[in-house]
């Protein structure tokens, strides 16, 4: 009965439209809402990026002021809501820590299945603002120490590094990971942003969509690739060994993590920028990882198996040196991503609830031929 072609993977499926973000895979292109990556990064902000996904436009500086005040007023966790982050188990991996952390929003809203334009706003000013204060809590705890209250002057960059070291961050710090919050924050319909369109497409709630945004996420084919690239870095331990071990992993038909794409068959424009940040924050020993992460990428570039399949590495690859400088646990890798992509997915969700259809895909039926039913007794 298989009368219909299966397009594996939804590979070149165009399911949605966006104002968002425009990818060229064959060039190298990345922009958001018309602007180009390479004019945003190191440039505008996370809060200017957000205002411009969200609302169409880079905000002028008092609208700037209003949006950041906004996620200042939201940063700060209520009792219940440090309560949440004080009940749940330490144990496991942080991206579940996330996702239960978020559910636990919701059921702390008293409007939490209201997906009218403001509470869509309201919950996503609240979910972006809460997030980090509320992981790096969880973190906190579990390293034994209190949780640190954000500081309104710091930006939202830098009241997470805050949070989570309990120390101002440098301003090279901030300013490495602000960069990384605006490469990282949309990307169009990668699988975590499906997820979130599907399930506001089904009129689940937004903190739902969020929920399996972040689940979604944690795949070690989309987020999760990060932290298992600075586990195969710090496996490959010197510049030296990445030859060998590259070769290795090809001849036992493995996947090297960090590298390859859907969409970019060329270099990914958001690589360079974070290579040039992690060089700006890492010094002495800490300068290692990017010198064996340039060494694998140096392998990547010349040996056949990525070559003839157009691997090179993917916005993870300096993603992974980055965060393990910026002195996140392994853990909070894919965890620090969400942070960033959920403000993407919040404006897709936005787009989606503006002009709603559900997304309900077929399948192409391989299964057996009609076929007669036998009672249990009758069957063997
Ligand atoms: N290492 C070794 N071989 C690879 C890799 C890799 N990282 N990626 C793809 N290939 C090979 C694959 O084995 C296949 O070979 P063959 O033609 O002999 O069967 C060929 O390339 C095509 O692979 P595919 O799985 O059909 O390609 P895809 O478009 O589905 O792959 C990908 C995209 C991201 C899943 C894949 O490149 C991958 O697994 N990369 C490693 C994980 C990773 O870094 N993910 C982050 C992606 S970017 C950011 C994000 O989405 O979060």
């Amino acid at each position: 009965m298989a009368t219909e072609t299966a397009s594996r993977g939804l590979e070149n499926v165009v399911v949605a439209s966006t104002r968002l973000s425009a990818i060229d895979g064959t060039a190298g292109r990345l922009s958001y809402v018309g602007y180009d990556i390479h004019d945003l990064a190191e440039r505008a902000s996370f809060e200017e990026i957000v205002h411009l996904l969200w609302y169409g436009e880079l905000p002028g500086a008092r609208q700037l002021q209003e949006f950041s005040a906004r996620l200042a007023a939201e940063r700060a966790l209520t009792a219940d809501e440090l309560a949440l982050a004080n009940s749940i188990p330490t144990s496991g991996h942080g991206m579940d820590a996330l996702r239960t952390l978020v559910s636990g929003l919701a059921q702390l809203d008293a409007r939490a299945d209201a997906t009218d334009p403001a509470d869509a706003d309201r919950i996503g000013v609240r979910i972006l603002a809460k997030m980090p204060a509320l992981i790096a809590a969880w973190d906190r705890r579990r390293r034994g120490a209190a949780p640190v209250a954000p500081d309104p002057r710091l930006s939202h960059a830098a009241n997470f590094l805050y949070m989570l070291h309990g120390q101002r961050p440098s301003a090279t710090a901030a300013q490495a990971f602000d960069t990384y919050l605006v490469l990282v924050v949309e990307h169009g319909l990668n699988a975590s942003t499906f997820a979130a369109r599907v399930a506001i497409g089904a009129q689940a709630d937004v903190y739902c969509a969020i929920v399996a945004a972040i689940g979604t996420l944690k795949g070690l084919l989309h987020g999760g690739a990060n932290q298992k690239a600075m586990e195969t870095f710090l496996d490959i331990g010197e510049p030296e060994r990445a030859g060998a071990y590259v070769e290795g992993l090809v001849a036992r038909g493995e996947r090297l993590m960090g590298v390859g794409h859907r969409i970019y068959k060329v270099e990914d424009p958001r690589v360079r920028h974070l290579r040039r940040q992690v060089q700006a924050v890492a010094a002495g020993a800490e300068a290692r990882w990017q010198a064996i992460a340039d060494e694998v990428g140096r392998v990547v570039a010349e040996h056949p198996h990525f070559t003839r399949r157009q691997i090179n590495p993917n916005v993870e690859f300096y993603s992974a040196p980055l965060l393990y400088t910026l002195g996140l646990p392994l853990d909070l890798f894919t965890v620090a991503f969400a942070l960033s992509r959920a403000a993407g997915w919040m404006a897709h969700i936005r787009e989606q609830l503006a002009d709603n259809r559900l997304i309900r895909p077929k399948a192409d039926y391989h299964g057996p031929a009609p076929r007669g039913f036998a009672p249990i007794e009758e069957r063997g």
